[in-house]
């Protein structure tokens, strides 16, 4: 793998006399103006993810389809819209959102395996560039909506290459046979040819995603040289294609590991790429995102038990399932470092499962009740995963842009909460 320096111009969180930052603020500032627990992004920091990408992928004509998923906020996809960001979308929500953040239609990626009629139908009627069809039922019932609606619907089989992908957990690998995603790899060449006979449908590309979290290239190598095989069937069976789409999965450094580059990346895939002419649609989210952002949150109470030390802040899983949900690794530090002695914590939350914690067996600082402590790299998967689970209302959202804050989502109240409830 061809190893290249990341590009990224600045610093999200610097740490200056001992108190973090998010770009020019300290983040003791942010959290007397608007609470925790809070999610804070690095609007600069989003930029200069977005801009490694694109300038890496500049050799070829390309869209990069940031992944709603990752973190769909209004702020954050505004932010990248303005950069000439697409979209790939899983939902009509998602799609709704990338529509009022002002990414337009032709920019947009509609994955999923489960799309229902009206989110077919709303999809058609953003003019969307490609849906990445999963399975034969959703390619005829999207051919017959079409048709319904006097319009064809540009698609991409969303093809299964059976390919291993090392991903840290098996919850995010989605590349080989048995997982529910994608069209069987030996069934992909005939659907096509069905499918381009199908009055409401246009064939336009060919779509993988493999997982998330992806260290190396080699993964993306071994699903490409499937697709390419794929691409080189569909030309002898005179089915044009414009386009082919790699997924997203691009991994990041939540350990301070080496991780993928916008160059390492391109050097590796781009040559093959360019030589079948295609554009090239990626749908990175997590590499975009994933370390612009911190959750900030109060220690409550410190306790031990059981040969244990606790500390208790005031986010829990409701706000950050990675930790619980796929034993994620986030690193947490005191917002302001006092120079106390390490001790080794479990740094939990306040829901009543004992599965709701932070991080575990981690040696910090011990912090005081109080005191602020900054969960790092959960820009992606963060909020967008977040719940009110235990009646907790879901944390506020900032984007800093320089010197400059701005709240982008606020705290939910309990009036919101039940607003939805009839008594
Ligand atoms: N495209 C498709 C079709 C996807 O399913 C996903 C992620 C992406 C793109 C973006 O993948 P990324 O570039 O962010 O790796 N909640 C898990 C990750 C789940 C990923 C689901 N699909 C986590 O927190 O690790």
């Amino acid at each position: 793998m061809a190893t290249a320096e990341p590009t990224t111009r600045i610093e999200m969180f610097p740490r200056r006399d001992g108190v973090l930052h998010c770009e020019e603020l300290p983040v003791s500032e942010l959290v007397a103006r608007w609470g925790t627990p809070l999610y804070v992004y690095s609007k600069n920091g989003i930029r200069d993810r977005y801009r490694e990408l694109a300038e890496a992928l500049a050799p070829v004509p390309h869209l990069i389809a940031y992944s709603v998923k990752a973190n769909g906020n209004l702020g954050v996809l505004r932010t990248l819209a303005e950069l000439g960001a697409g979209a790939d979308v899983v939902s009509g929500g998602e799609l709704h959102r990338a529509r009022l953040a002002g990414i337009p239609g032709e920019r947009i990626v509609y994955s999923g395996v489960g799309k229902t009629v009206n989110e077919l139908a709303a999809a058609l009627d953003a003019g969307i560039y490609a849906f990445n069809v999963e399975s034969e039922g959703e390619l005829c019932a999207l051919s017959d909506l079409a048709c319904t609606m006097g319009t064809r619907a540009p698609i991409a089989l969303r093809v299964n290459p059976d390919v291993e992908t090392p991903t840290p957990h098996a919850y995010t690998r989605t590349g080989h046979a048995a997982t529910k995603f994608g069209i069987a790899y030996e069934r992909a060449r005939d659907l096509y040819s069905i499918a381009a006979k199908m009055k409401g449908i246009t064939v336009r590309g060919v779509d993988v995603h493999i997982g998330s979290q992806i260290m190396e290239v080699g993964p993306f190598e071994r699903a490409l040289a499937r697709v390419l095989d794929l691409v080189h069937a569909l030309k002898q069976d005179d089915i044009p294609l414009e386009f082919l789409d790699l997924g997203g999965g691009l991994g990041i450094a939540y350990q301070g590991e080496e991780r993928i580059t916008g160059a390492s990346f391109a050097s590796t895939l781009l040559p093959e790429i360019l030589e079948t002419g295609l554009k090239l649609v990626v749908e990175p989210g997590r590499f975009i995102v994933g370390e612009a952002g911190v959750l900030l949150t109060r220690v409550i109470y410190v306790k031990e038990g059981g040969g244990k030390r606790f500390v208790i802040t005031d986010a829990g899983m409701n706000d950050l399932l990675r930790p619980s949900h796929y034993s994620g690794w986030h690193a947490v530090e005191p917002a302001v470092a006092q120079g106390r002695s390490m001790a080794r914590v479990d740094v939990v939350g306040p829901i009543c499962e004992t599965g709701d914690f932070l991080a575990l067996d981690r040696d910090m600082e011990l912090p005081k009740p109080g005191e602020l402590l900054a969960i790092h790299t959960v820009g992606a998967y963060g909020f967008s995963m977040s719940s009110q689970y235990n009646q907790r209302p879901r944390p506020a959202e900032v984007l800093v842009d320089g010197a400059e804050a701005t709240l982008v989502r606020r705290r939910e109240n309990y009036e919101e909460m039940v607003a939805a409830e009839m008594l």
